[in-house]
């Protein structure tokens, strides 16, 4: 199985993609949880990477496809991959056809996740994330039973700096720039399926399972 999620920021797209790529066995594949280690651990490419990350802009498609290729060509990822949040630019699409094609694979489906934009912005600036897991709360939909603790690890939680309402705003416009146009690609090919992303975290995993046939 492999799948791309698409959507805006804030969507679900990492909440939905972390809990089926476990039931599914397969890796997800997050360049923003990739470039956020990245950032974390100040590799030569986290420093390169804050810049934009911080302001709500793109990181340039040659680094990330280069994130992807390495990432691709790992043994766990022959069996499928769940990509979260990649490809998001044209060129970026462009990049994964040509490495899947060079590596034996295809694209299975791409997952849209629609969600109306006054929702992003309560979910995004609502949003808490694990330091350790990853894994992501919301102060008033998906609250965390101990304030600040991870319900799965005890790790410490803590707010994207790129969370704030103004750098949200940024993000949003971004993608409407850079990444919507994907719709038409994925759409173009037969691989687009759309799941309604507002409702109960619960309910949308179950519209993915139909969309997919799971
Ligand atoms: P990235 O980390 O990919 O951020 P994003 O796409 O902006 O997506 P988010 O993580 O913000 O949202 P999500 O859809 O995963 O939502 P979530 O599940 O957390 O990228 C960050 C940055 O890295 C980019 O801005 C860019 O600079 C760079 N980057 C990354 N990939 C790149 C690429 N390919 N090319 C270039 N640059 C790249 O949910 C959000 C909140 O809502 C949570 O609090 C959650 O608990 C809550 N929630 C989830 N589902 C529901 C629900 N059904 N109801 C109520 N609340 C819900």
């Amino acid at each position: 199985m492999r799948l791309v999620f698409l959507g805006p920021p804030g969507a679900g797209k990492g909440t939905q993609a972390r809990a089926l790529a476990r039931e599914w066995g397969v890796p997800q594949v997050s360049t923003g949880d990739m470039l956020r280690e990245a950032v974390t651990t100040r590799t030569p490419l986290g420093s390169e990477a804050k810049r934009y990350m911080d302001r709500g802009d793109l990181v340039p498609d040659d680094v990330i496809v280069g994130l992807i290729a390495e990432r691709l060509g790992q043994p766990d990822a022959k069996k499928g991959v769940l990509l979260d949040g990649f490809p998001r630019t044209i060129a970026q699409a462009q990049a994964l056809d040509r490495l899947l094609e060079q590596l034996g694979q295809t694209l299975d489906r791409v997952v849209y996740f629609d969600v109306p934009e006054a929702e992003l912005v309560r979910r995004l600036t609502g949003r808490r994330v694990c330091r350790r897991c990853q894994t992501a709360f919301h102060l008033a939909y998906a609250p965390p039973a101990r304030d600040g603790v991870c319900d799965r690890c005890g790790g410490e939680l803590y707010q994207r700096e790129d969370d704030s309402e103004r750098t949200v705003r940024n993000r949003l416009e971004v993608y409407a720039r850079q990444t919507a146009p994907l719709l038409d690609y994925y759409r173009g090919r037969g691989l687009l399926s759309t799941v309604g992303g507002e409702g109960t975290i619960e309910t949308i995993r179950q519209s993915i399972r139909r969309a997919l046939g799971t």
